[in-house]
């Protein structure tokens, strides 16, 4: 590639720990960073294997040693030390943090087990402080070591952060208080040279939080009858599509429209953009 499409790329150079990259949106954002110049670390739980695999991949069609994958539960603070310090040792910095952890467990207020509200609790919310806390030190000092440089801090939120969610209690919860949080996040850490700003993506129905087919939110949404009447996974589907103003669901370069925003807008800093075809309009 040439020098001047090299300076084209939107993330040249930039180390970007991605958490929750095993799969879904988190890989999509992974993959995209890469092609946009970015070193990547990428952060799985149970499923380090797909994120290795990610990452090879990765190395083998960007250069050796754009990528590594790295093992962490967000709900553990010592993994996530780890993880930070493995990124660190790996690429010697880190210029852009993505939380793209999220789990969901839907159902009843009425029926719904207290495990299972701090379980989700836990990884969408807690999660999120604790890979914040740990990230936030490292970037913290590259700004004190050059004032000049900005880092960004993203987290992938969701519609259900902006607005409720129908037998979703704990996932909408969870994402009402992430928001709650960046703009906490944003305000204390402007003097240390970071911006922390969320993305609420509408339903990407492609991914395997909707489509995988025994944990997927379709299966989940059938079984809790949230869609009245609906007798298969397509009759959800086809009803959550119809929700949506500009017809589809959302898809990653939606999402990365959203991000790239974020990075290179020098000018704010605690927002949460909705990415959702029209459904939450604020
Ligand atoms: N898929 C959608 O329709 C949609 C819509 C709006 C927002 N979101 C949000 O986007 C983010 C990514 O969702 P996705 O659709 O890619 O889901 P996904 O299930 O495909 O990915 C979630 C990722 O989180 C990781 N993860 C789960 N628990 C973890 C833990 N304890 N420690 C570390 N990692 C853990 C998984 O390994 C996986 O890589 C989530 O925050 C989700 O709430 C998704």
């Amino acid at each position: 590639m040439s020098e001047s499409m090299a300076q084209r790329r939107r993330v040249e150079g930039k180390v970007a720990l991605v958490i929750g990259a095993s799969g879904g949106i988190g890989e999509g954002i992974a993959r995209d960073f890469a092609r946009e110049g970015a070193y990547v670390a990428l952060v799985a739980n149970r499923n380090l294997q797909r994120a290795q695999k990610i990452a090879e991949e990765i190395n083998y069609q960007y250069g050796l040693g754009r990528a590594i994958a790295l093992k962490a539960d967000v709900t553990n603070e010592e993994e996530v030390e780890e993880m930070v310090r493995k990124t660190v040792e790996a690429f010697g910095r880190i210029d852009i943090m993505v939380y793209s952890v999220g789990i969901v467990k839907a159902g009843s207020v009425k029926e719904m087990k207290l495990e299972d509200f701090e379980h989700v609790t836990k990884v969408n919310y807690t999660g999120y402080f604790l890979c914040v806390k740990h990230v936030a030190r490292v970037m913290a000092e590259q700004h004190r070591r050059d004032p000049s440089h900005w880092m960004d801090i993203i987290q992938i939120n969701s519609k259900s952060g902006l607005q409720g969610s129908y037998k979703n209690a704990a996932y909408a919860g969870s994402k009402f208080g992430g928001i709650g949080l960046t703009q906490s996040f944003a305000l204390e850490l402007l003097e240390d040279g970071i911006k922390v700003n969320a993305i609420c993506p509408g339903n990407y129905f492609d991914g395997p939080l909707w489509s995988d087919p025994k944990e997927g939110l379709f299966v989940q949404y059938l079984r809790a009858g949230k869609v009245p009447g609906a007798k298969t996974i397509e009759d959800v589907r086809r009803y959550y599509e119809s929700k949506v103003p500009i017809g589809r669901g959302c898809a990653i370069e939606d999402i990365m429209q959203a991000i790239y925003y974020v990075i290179e807008q020098k000018y704010e800093t605690g927002q949460a953009i909705p990415v959702t075809g029209g459904q939450v309009m604020r």
